[in-house]
Parts: structure tokens; C-alpha cells; sequence
């Protein structure tokens, strides 16, 4: 490779979805102590995708836990009318799908004048030219490596390659490159080589139930991927 990039943080977010929901409280602070950067918030609508999650008043009382970044994963259509919700519920940042509405400028927008940071993710069939037009109305990249819906997917290995090319669509940018669906430990690496700097984890994180597995899991993946990036561990 001849062209180099300045990297962005590395960032390991645990996604919530994987937690024990009978007490969300106590595994948001768990995963903060463990060591997460961002806290990964997956809200399905039943449309959009075929699961229901949780919504905005869930995060709100989630909210008061951590002081973490709340980085929230819309995966719901349409999403105009509840980005106000989810960002006086506390999201730092709102992620939507390129594919959720015709009108992806219009949503990304609405966000950024909310004042949040303003993301966009492509389902793994969705080329990378899809956001070639909102680089600048974006700070964040979620490249899906799973068809969303559910945790504790298999990874599917096209997501390195697109990686690669929002990378080199991005180059320049303060944009952020995260990768969502199946990652372990034993996919870090590659996907850090490929670009991405943000890596959120579910099943990965969560196995084992206690703060201790928790931190031991974060830090494989962290590793991994430090290792990838030529930083020290
Ligand atoms: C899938 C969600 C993911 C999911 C990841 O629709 O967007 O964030 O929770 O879970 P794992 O890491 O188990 O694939
Ligand atoms: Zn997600």
C-alpha cells in the first residue's frame, strides 16, 4: 500500500443488545468499567428489520449510568420522526441506514442540527457507493458485516473489502469507520488493517455474564486490532 491515512481512534463499543436486559443499568456500567469506549445502541422497529429491540425512553434510563459515548444504531424506517427523541434521550451519536428512506441527506442533517453526530450504515448487499454523496454530512461510517437484525451472527467477509473502499473514500475526512456484526477477536485484525477504527461487539463482549470477562473480552478484541494498527498494546 503506497497511500497513507492518519488513523482515527480505536474505539471498541459493546452493543447492548448482547446484555442481559433485566438489568441494563448495571451492564452499561459494567462495560464501562471493562473498558468500552462508545456504548453501541441497537433499536430495531420490526419493519426495518424483523426483531424489536428497545427505544428511546430504554436509553434515556440507560443514560444516567455511564458518561461514555451513547452511539445509537437506527434500524428503523422511517427515522425522521424519532431522531428529536433519540437525541434528547442522550445519543451522541445517531446512526441511520442508507437504505431505511429516499431521503438520506434530509435525516442526516436533522442530526447534526440536533447537534449529534451524524452517521451512516450499509447493510452488507448495499454498495459503498451509496454514501459517496454525504461524506460531508457525515462523521461516522457503519459498515454492517452482518444482515442487521440480530447478534450472535456469523461475520460475513465482503465487509473487509468494502472497509478497504470507504477508507479510501473517506481519506482526508474526520470520519469515523465502524464495523458491526460478528466481530471477535479472530476478525480484528483484518478489519483494522482495512480501515476500520471503531469495532462494535456484542456476543463477544457479553460471554462469560461478569465485569471481569467483560474487560478480558474488550481487551482481545482491543489487542487485535492495536496489533493490526502498529500500536503498542
Ligand atoms: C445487529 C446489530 C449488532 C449486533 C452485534 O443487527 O446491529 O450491533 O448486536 O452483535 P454480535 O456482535 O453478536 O454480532
Ligand atoms: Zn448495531
Amino acid at each position: 500500500m503506497t497511500q497513507s491515512f492518519t488513523p482515527r481512534p480505536l474505539v471498541i463499543a459493546p452493543s447492548i443488545l448482547a446484555s442481559d436486559f433485566s438489568k441494563l443499568g448495571e451492564e452499561v456500567r459494567a462495560v464501562d468499567q471493562a473498558g468500552a469506549d462508545w456504548i453501541h445502541l441497537d433499536v430495531m422497529d420490526g419493519h426495518f428489520v424483523p426483531n424489536i429491540s428497545y427505544g428511546p425512553d430504554v436509553i434515556k434510563a440507560m443514560r444516567p449510568h455511564t458518561k461514555k459515548i451513547f452511539d445509537a444504531h437506527l434500524m428503523i424506517s422511517p427515522c425522521d420522526p424519532y431522531l428529536e427523541a433519540f437525541a434528547k434521550a442522550g445519543c451522541d451519536h445517531i446512526t441511520v441506514h442508507a437504505e431505511a428512506g429516499p431521503h438520506l441527506h434530509r435525516s442526516l442533517q436533522a442530526i447534526r442540527a440536533l447537534g449529534k453526530k451524524a452517521g451512516v450504515s450499509i447493510n452488507p448487499a448495499t454498495p459503498v457507493s451509496a454514501i459517496e454523496c454525504v461524506l460531508d454530512l457525515i462523521d461516522l461510517v457503519l459498515v454492517m458485516s452482518v444482515n442487521p437484525g440480530f447478534g450472535g451472527q456469523a461475520f460475513i467477509r465482503s465487509a473487509i473489502g468494502k472497509i478497504s473502499d470507504v477508507r479510501a473514500m473517506t481519506a482526508g475526512r474526520p470520519i469515523d469507520i465502524e464495523v458491526d456484526g460478528g466481530v471477535a477477536p479472530d476478525v480484528a485484525g483484518q478489519l483494522a488493517a482495512a480501515g476500520a477504527n471503531a469495532f462494535v461487539a456484542g456476543s463477544a463482549v457479553f460471554k462469560g455474564g461478569t465485569v471481569e470477562a467483560y474487560k478480558t473480552n474488550i481487551a482481545a478484541i482491543r489487542n487485535a486490532a492495536a496489533a493490526a494498527r502498529g500500536e503498542a498494546i
